[in-house]
């Protein structure tokens, strides 16, 4: 891949009449040094003072140079009135860790584990599940059920309830909005979204650990004037919840040993929030991950060594088998 390719997401053009197309920038990887990540500070308990003292005639050289030194405002004084954030609340339950973006009111990211062995234990029955608002999230940041009630979108599960089935009250947890996005029903959430999250499930049968990060995005898209745009609706009265234009996940195949080279196939995927036909390919979605990570303002595989990575779609036919008899009882979210 060339510096700074652009690429350009099929997945726009799979969404019929949607006319979303997602331009993201894709460049080499860094090198590693890099890479090493950046913690955001945690705030201070108390500000932080940078007193000149009062009363120093300023016209004195020493003056000068002491302001100089420690600059003569304080702009981290703000911090004695509170650390304004953002603050990515963490979202930690049974089947689910993820972070919470305030602002959208919707998850930055939600990550699961699936295995041959947790799919195989069905305790759960979705409809003994409700919907409901995370009361673990300050109320003014949270999103709420009325948000949602005749908006035209699905409450749609991040981490899907059907990976959670191995106990009720896992399955439960996948039901707290702060797992859920807006998004568009038919023929996406009901439809391709699930057909993608049953892919998910079906590697399982191959690789016997597999991890899924799930989460929405905010594109741009281009303007008849030929300038980028982003353009989201906001359901809710007052409006409340981002409604994301496209979704990603990223896919961690794990060959399940214990080994410090043991092989992970990374898949990395972006989807329009828009009805798709079952007919379009998996593979017209998958996109470099770090396309993912500039879109997302997110890292995935920081410290997973490049000798660790396959590619997930050379290792497996990236491809959604539609069984149409099954249509009748897709799950309604
Ligand atoms: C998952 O595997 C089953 C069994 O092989 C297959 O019938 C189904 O079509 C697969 N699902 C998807 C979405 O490809």
């Amino acid at each position: 891949m060339s510096k700074a390719t652009l690429a350009v997401i099929a997945a726009a053009s799979a969404a019929t009449g949607a006319g979303i197309t997602a331009l993201l920038y894709s460049s080499k990887p860094r090198p590693p040094q890099q890479q090493q990540q950046q913690q955001l500070p945690s705030p201070p308990t108390g500000g932080v003072k940078v007193p000149v003292p009062a009363g120093t005639p300023t016209s004195t050289l020493a003056a000068k140079v002491a302001v100089a030194a420690a600059g003569p405002v304080d702009p981290s004084g703000i911090f004695q009135y509170g650390f304004p954030g953002p603050v990515a609340d963490e979202l930690s339950s049974l089947p689910v860790t993820g972070a919470f973006d305030r602002r959208t009111r919707n998850p930055a990211w939600v990550a699961e584990h699936i295995t041959p062995q947790s799919l195989a234990i069905k305790n759960a029955d979705r409809r003994h599940s409700s919907f409901v608002e995370d009361e673990a999230l300050p109320p003014k940041f949270r999103a709420k059920l009325a948000d949602y009630f005749r908006s035209g979108y699905d409450r749609g599960h991040q981490v899907p309830a059907a990976d959670a089935k191995w106990s009720q009250a896992a399955m439960d947890d996948t039901f707290a909005l702060s797992n859920m996005c807006p998004q568009v029903g038919e023929g996406f959430n009901r439809d391709y979204w699930a057909h993608f999250e049953e892919f998910c499930r079906n590697l399982t049968r191959q690789y016997s650990s597999v991890r899924i990060v799930t989460g929405p995005l905010y594109l741009p898209r281009r303007d008849p004037d030929g300038k980028w745009r982003v353009n989201y609706e906001v359901i809710g009265n007052p409006p409340n919840v981002a409604v994301p234009t496209h979704f990603y996940k990223v896919i961690y195949a794990e060959d399940g040993s214990e080994s410090p080279d043991s092989k992970v196939a990374l898949g990395a995927f972006v989807l329009p929030n828009a009805r798709i036909p079952n007919e379009k390919r998996l593979s017209d979605f998958e996109v470099p991950l770090e396309a993912v990570e500039r879109a997302s303002g997110l890292e995935f595989a920081n410290t997973l060594d490049p000798s660790r990575r396959r590619r997930l779609c050379q290792d497996v036919r990236c491809e959604i088998v539609v069984r149409e008899f099954n249509n009748a009882k897709k799950a309604v979210s």
